[in-house]
Order: structure tokens, then C-alpha cells, then sequence
């Protein structure tokens, strides 16, 4: 705030003060309450101040992210000078609009898409961020938390929970792609908790077998008896389980919401709570052919479209998205989505409303 204390302007110029008075004030790093009803009357005026609707297409960036992988993952790129060994040793091409704090798709979240060849690894490391992987395309590839291999498949999505050690490798014979998002921007840019931490020997030794977690967490109806006393756990929800689940709620038509029609969130299994403490991940259909009612809240989103193609309107901006195409929902802006004929849009969507309902701060509203 000192910074900006500095370059604001008095907005109540007829002052009985001495001509120094917001100098000397400013250099104590403090500022009169009125100087900033400007931006206050900005905020109330206009709903808060946010990111316009960012997209990214999948004809853009793909051809890049491809391109990216004659950078070998071993690069000095990809290590961080300030480790004495390790680095964040991922190809990652990150959503980073110009002029968002560092890294930040939108104020509280991140995702970019990591690329990973037949054969590459990328080491452990750790950090207070969590973190979640959606897949895209591609089979072979793992991630493996706390010495658990998970392997995913186009449409899993897979959580690390933070500060859970964490690594990824690729031992089939194709690329892999998927969607990272994490809660980074909130976790660093506003609480400053940047602890940051690279494993000590490159990689963790396998401590469970593949399924292990699966095994102590059950089905979602039923799970072994024995107390579960982490606070998290490393969660896969294939897309052979979520996607029929949504198709049998799209086939209720009681289930399709007026303004999202179909949509799933993904319970995480210890908490029987939101995704992660920090972000609620979720899967929505609209049906082909059909459109959604126009509402508002408080919560932020970013979407991934899946499969389909169809339009969204978000805050009087028209956007036509196809397969793979990622875009942001500002805060407290409307929108609405449809989806073209002849096949049902999917759209993956993380969404911080888990930040805000602690607070009483979520709020929605639909348009009339
Ligand atoms: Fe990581
Ligand atoms: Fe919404």
C-alpha cells in the first residue's frame, strides 16, 4: 500500500492542511482514509476490479506446448538458480496474462498445461500451493504422491494436496498432456506462504502400491472402518466413474440446473468438503443444443472445455470455445454458456468459492 499511498492524490484538494502535509504523511507509509474513496467509489460503481474474460485456444498454444518439447526437461531452463539442486523441472506453458500478479491466471488461481514425453521424469519436490492435474491426452504418464504412482488417463483428474511430495513420469510410449491448477496465486501473492522444497535425492522411493490410497478411501459409499488421520489425501477420480454419473444426471431432467445445467463437483473423499480447502473443481455438461440462464457470484472460475464446442457470454463478451480452449469468469460478472447442436458440451471448471463461504463473502444472483 506505501506505494500507491505515495502516488495518490488528495481527492479533497480544499484542505486546511499545510501544502506538505500528504508528503509527510506518505512518508510514514500511511495514508488519509478519504484519499482513497476514489478507488472505493471505482469498486461499488463498477462490481470489484478483476481480469477481464482472459481465453487461450487450443489452435494457439497446442502448436506451442508441441514446440516446447525440443527443450529437454533437464534444461537449465527448467531449474531454479536460486536451488542448490533441483529446480521446478517441469515443461509447463503457464495461462499468464501481462500485467497479473506473478503466475496468476486470475487473483486466486493458476493452470497451465505440462507436456511430458515417453521416458522423462520430472523429479519430487514439495510446496504449500496445492495442486491438481486434470488430463487432456495421452496414456502411460503417472504422477506419484508420497511414493504412490498414480496413472491417469485422458479425463482424470488427480489432487496433491499441499506440501505432499510429489512427482511425475512417463512410462508408456506416447505424450502426455494435462491441465496443472493450482491455488498458487492466493497462496503466494497474498499469504506469502512460499515455502518451496525440492526432494533430496531427486526422487521418492515407491512406498505403496499403486491403488493404495484408492483401497483406504473405498468406493465413496462405503470404506474400510480404520480411522483415516491425514488431513488430506492424494485423490484420482477416473473419468470412467464421473463421466456415466454425469450422464445419468443429464438424463434426470430435475438435475439440470437452470443456470449451470449439469454440474458435478468433485467431494474430496477424507474431508466429505470441496475439492481442496482452496478450490472446488468441478464437471458441467450442457446438453447440445441447449443454453443456460444468465447469473452472478462471487466465486471465481476457470474453464477448461473438454469435449464440445459451444459459446459462453461472460460480462457482455461473447466467446465461442472449442475442445481444449481455457477461459477465465471474473468475479461477480455474468454469464451464461450454450452449447452447439449435435453433441453435449463438458466443461472442467476450478472455481474458489471455498475461499470465500468460510467468510459469509459468497454470493449469487440471477438475472431477471
Ligand atoms: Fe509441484
Ligand atoms: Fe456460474
Amino acid at each position: 500500500m506505501a506505494t500507491n499511498a505515495a502516488a495518490a492524490e488528495p481527492v479533497t484538494p480544499k484542505s486546511s492542511v499545510a501544502s506538505d502535509f500528504y508528503e509527510r504523511l506518505h512518508a510514514l507509509q500511511m495514508i488519509g482514509l478519504w484519499e482513497m474513496y476514489g478507488e472505493y467509489s471505482k469498486v461499488v460503481k463498477n462490481g470489484l476490479l478483476d481480469e477481464p474474460p482472459y481465453m487461450w485456444r487450443w489452435r494457439d498454444y497446442y502448436p506451442l506446448l508441441l514446440e516446447s518439447g525440443s527443450i529437454g526437461i533437464d534444461s537449465d531452463l527448467f531449474q531454479r538458480p536460486e536451488q542448490a539442486r533441483g529446480g521446478v523441472e517441469r515443461r509447463n506453458l503457464v495461462m499468464y496474462p501481462t500485467g497479473n500478479p506473478a503466475g496468476a491466471t486470475c487473483t486466486t488461481m493458476a493452470c497451465g498445461v505440462q507436456y511430458i514425453k515417453p521416458g522423462e521424469t520430472a523429479p519430487c519436490h514439495r510446496h504449500d500451493p496445492a495442486a491438481i492435474r486434470f488430463i487432456i491426452e495421452g496414456r502411460g504418464a503417472y504422477t506419484a504422491v508420497e511414493g504412490e504412482k498414480f496413472h491417469m488417463e485422458p479425463g482424470d483428474l488427480i489432487l496433491t494436496p499441499r506440501w505432499t511430495w510429489h512427482e511425475h513420469g512417463n512410462d508408456g510410449n506416447e505424450p502426455v498432456i494435462w491441465m496443472d491448477g493450482l491455488d498458487s496465486p492466493f497462496v503466494l501473492n497474498y499469504l506469502h506462504a512460499d515455502f518451496w522444497q525440492p526432494y533430496r535425492d531427486g526422487y521418492f522411493p515407491q512406498a505403496h502400491a499403486e491403488g493404495h490410497t484408492r483401497r483406504r478411501l473405498g468406493n465413496g459409499f462405503v470404506r474400510p472402518m480404520k480411522r483415516i488421520a491425514e488431513r488430506a489425501l492424494p485423490v484420482i477420480y477416473p473419468w470412467s466413474e464421473v463421466y456415466p454419473e454425469l450422464i445419468r444426471q443429464r438424463d434426470a431432467a430435475e438435475n439440470v440446473d437452470p443456470y449451470d445445467g449439469v454440474i458435478l463437483e468433485y467431494v474430496n473423499p477424507v474431508s466429505g468438503g470441496p475439492t481442496l480447502p482452496t478450490m472446488s473443481c468441478r464437471m458441467q455438461l450442457i446438453p447440445a443444443g441447449q443454453s443456460t440462464q444468465t447469473h452472478r457470484h462471487t466465486a471465481r472460475a476457470i474453464y477448461r472445455v473438454f469435449k464440445g464446442s459451444g459459446w459462453s457470454e461472460v460480462g457482455g463478451h461473447r466467446i465461442e470455445w472449442e475442445a481444449g480452449d481455457v477461459f477465465c469468469l471474473p468475479i461477480w460478472t455474468w454469464h451464461s454458456h450454450g452449447a452447439n447442436r449435435g453433441e453435449d458440451a463438458i466443461l472442467f471448471t476450478m472455481c474458489d468459492q471455498p475461499l470465500l463461504e468460510p467468510f459469509d463473502l459468497y454470493q449469487e444472483e440471477a438475472r431477471q
